[in-house]
């Protein structure tokens, strides 16, 4: 048996959606694109979403449109895919990092204070793997020190926390559309969700040039091409439409998961949802010291694992190169990093697949 990482979903139903936005949609901010952010601001219970042409433009003209510029930090998570930091580090930012907690793999509220200094504008907290952070603790530290809070959720579509979405729980919140994720927009795609009129109009003007809405040509504010394509969108909208079914899929594999995995070996499960804690498990993703063995064994057995992160972004090469982070640094993200892998995790994965995979990770623990 094969049971791949990922599997991203592409329907007839999808494909059909993306011929009829090609044939009678404008190519460009087309129907479907505003109708996309209707639905997707409905979902997150946010007041906008502005779709974008990916997750890293999402995060990038979210923190510029909250106001921060060249010189000024951003505090986020060190254990997160290297765009949370390169959104603001690419424009003159400055990166900040609070560790990760093991309990939740999330930015540490705890570390959060000593991150922040006189530079610091904003603090990103990161929902890793569909796992929302401490967002309370987290925008309780960043309300007394007058910073804007942007949620990297590019892993957590539809993820709950304390009665609200992910998306919806600081001043602006950031999504990915990368095949992989939870939901895709058959191609990159990004959106940022917010309650602030300002935040919005600022992203529809960025992702447009920094045009002046409703102007021929004039561009009054600095801006990019950033926009989703209409086709993207048109596919956006039927995959938003299966979005809770499928998280709730994968929520039930999860608990499958857990059930067969608990005291197998040295590993570690994955952090639980609690009450007010509904993750959405981009990826399921346990810890052990024995990784890269049990990694080659399960490749062996046509089982796809990933790795996700070997290396923490303050130890990304170009990080040490520009700021000259070292090794322990940020302990426990460092630590993660040495120790996670995540198993295949997708809506449509079967209890076979699940069997098939409890199986090899157990035999490999003999
Ligand atoms: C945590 C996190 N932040 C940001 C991004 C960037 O998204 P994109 O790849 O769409 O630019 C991703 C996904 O790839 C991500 O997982």
């Amino acid at each position: 048996m094969k049971v791949p990482i990922a599997s991203p979903v592409m329907t007839e139903k999808m494909i059909e959606a993306a011929a009829n936005a090609l044939r009678n949609e404008r190519l460009t901010l087309g129907e479907s694109v505003f109708k996309f952010e209707e639905a997707f601001a409905k979902m997150c219970g946010t007041k906008y979403a502005i779709s974008v042409s990916s997750g890293t433009a999402a995060l990038q003209l979210a923190v510029q449109a909250l106001g921060v510029k060249a010189g000024d930090r951003v505090v986020t998570s060190p254990m997160s895919f290297v765009a949370s930091a390169n959104s603001y580090v690419a424009f003159g930012g400055l990166p900040g990092f609070a560790d990760a907690s093991e309990s939740d793999f999330n930015m540490d509220p705890a570390k959060l204070k000593d991150a922040i200094d006189g530079k610091t504008k904003a603090v990103m907290p990161v929902h890793l793997y569909g796992h929302p952070a401490r967002m309370d603790e987290i925008n309780e530290i960043a309300r007394k020190g007058k910073l804007v809070v942007i949620e990297d959720a590019a892993q957590a579509h539809g993820a709950g926390y304390k009665g609200k979405k992910a998306g919806n729980l600081g001043d602006a919140g950031c999504f990915s559309f990368y095949a992989t994720k939870n939901m895709h927009v058959g191609g990159d795609g990004g959106m940022v969700t917010t309650n602030d009129d300002k935040v919005a109009d600022l992203c529809q003007r960025m992702r447009h040039c920094g045009r002046q809405k409703g102007s021929n040509y004039v561009h009054d504010i600095m801006g990019y091409t950033y926009r989703m394509g209409t086709v993207n969108a048109a596919v956006g909208i039927e995959q938003l439409k299966m979005l809770p079914e499928w998280n709730e899929k994968r929520r039930a594999a999860a608990k499958v998961y857990d059930s067969k995995l608990k005291g197998v070996g040295d590993l570690v499960l994955p952090p639980q949802p609690t009450k007010d804690v509904h993750p959405v498990y981009h990826l399921y993703t346990l810890r052990t010291k024995k990784r890269y063995e049990l990694k080659a064994f399960l490749e062996q057995r046509g089982v796809g694992v990933g790795l996700n992160y070997e290396i923490p972004i303050h130890l990304q090469p170009i990080y040490r190169q520009m700021f000259g982070f070292k090794e322990g640094a940020f302990p426990v993200s460092e630590k993660l990093c040495k120790e996670v892998i995540a198993i295949p995790m997708f809506a449509d994965i079967t209890p076979e697949q699940i069997s098939y995979v409890v199986d090899c990770v157990k035999e490999f623990y003999g």
